[in-house]
Parts: structure tokens; C-alpha cells; sequence
């Protein structure tokens, strides 16, 4: 079956709304920051540290590539990744690709203090998330289809199986 990406900025749900949607659909989940880790034998944390941001996002990129290649699949991917114009093109070819929406002060609420998000760390992480979340609001918004982040995890998943067999049903070849 097609695979089903879901993008969307950090704190957004995306890994506890994958999980339970690739059960609802009975596909795989793969949550890629966590393919990235394996791959690198490093916490992302840590490759940031030591290797830099642009080291990360191109194991990234190699990750998300690899992953459009097979079926299946729901993807929640990193939040920085639908930014590559490379991972854009790959994962809209390849997936019905879901955008997991909210305004910036409920993920904020949802992320701040988190210690594992290299991208939150240092001085100002409020004024530069915020910036960071207007910069990528219209990308992700290329996404096919775009879900209320805020409703509780079961309504988010619902709506979501829903949309994907609409899209599927709607890129059938018609019998006519
Ligand atoms: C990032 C989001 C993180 C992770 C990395 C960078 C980003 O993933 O890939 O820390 O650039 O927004 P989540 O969105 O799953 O937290």
C-alpha cells in the first residue's frame, strides 16, 4: 500500500499519531530521527554536537530516500526534513503526505524544555522557534492534506485514516 508521511514541526504528534495509525492501517511504522540515530550510532544530540546540523540533515535525506522506496509504510519524519527540496519531491511522489497543524504556542508548550531537541538549546529558543516555525509554516502547508494537531490523538487518527482512503480510493483507475 502507499506509504503515508506525516510532517509537521516538533511537538507537533507526529511519532505518537504514526504509531497508532500504522496499527489502525496495519502498515509499518518508522519513525525516521530514530533510523538516523541507528545509522549513526549517536543520539541526535549528539551528532548536531559533534558532526553539525548539515551532517544530520544529509543522513537524513539518505534515510527518508532509502525509506520511499519501499511500501507500507507510515513515516513520521524529522521536522526539519519536508524543508529539503529533495525529501519535499520524494515523499509527495511517494506518500500521501499529512500535515499535523497547530498554531506555534500549543507545540511550544509541548517541546519547551525538552533537553533531546538539539534545536532548542541556548539562549532565546522561544523568539528563534517561532521564527523558525513561521519559515517552515508554508512549506509544510505543500503537504496533500493538513489535520488539527490540538484534537485529542484517537480524533487526529480517525480523520487521518480517513484521508488516506479518500486519497486511495480517489487515484484508483476508474472502471468506466
Ligand atoms: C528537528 C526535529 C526533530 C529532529 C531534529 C531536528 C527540526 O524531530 O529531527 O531535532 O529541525 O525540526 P521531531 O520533529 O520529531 O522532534
Amino acid at each position: 500500500m502507499l506509504n503515508l508521511s506525516l510532517v509537521g514541526f516538533m511537538g507537533s504528534g507526529k511519532s505518537t499519531v504514526g504509531q497508532r495509525l500504522a496499527v489502525e492501517l496495519d502498515m509499518i511504522y518508522v519513525d525516521t530521527d530514530a533510523l538516523v540515530e541507528a545509522k549513526a550510532g549517536m543520539s541526535i544530540a549528539e551528532i548536531f554536537a559533534q558532526d553539525g546540523e548539515a551532517a544530520f540533515r544529509e543522513l537524513e535525506r539518505e534515510v527518508i530516500l532509502e525509506l520511499c522506496r519501499q511500501t507500507d509504510l507510515v513515516l513520521a519524519t524529522g521536522g526539519g526534513a519536508f524543508m529539503d527540496p529533495s525529501v519535499r519531491e520524494v515523499l509527495l511522489r511517494s506518500s500521501l503526505v499529512a500535515h499535523l497543524e497547530a498554531p506555534f504556542e500549543a507545540l511550544w508548550e509541548r517541546i519547551r524544555g525538552d533537553a533531546g531537541r538539539p534545536l532548542l538549546a541556548g539562549e532565546g529558543a522561544y523568539d528563534r522557534m517561532r521564527a523558525l516555525f513561521e519559515a517552515r509554516l508554508p512549506v509544510y502547508r505543500l503537504a496533500h492534506a493538513a489535520v488539527d494537531a490540538r484534537r485529542p490523538v484517537d480524533d487526529v487518527v480517525r480523520e487521518l485514516v480517513e484521508v488516506y482512503h479518500a486519497h486511495r480510493r480517489g487515484n484508483e483507475p476508474s472502471r468506466g
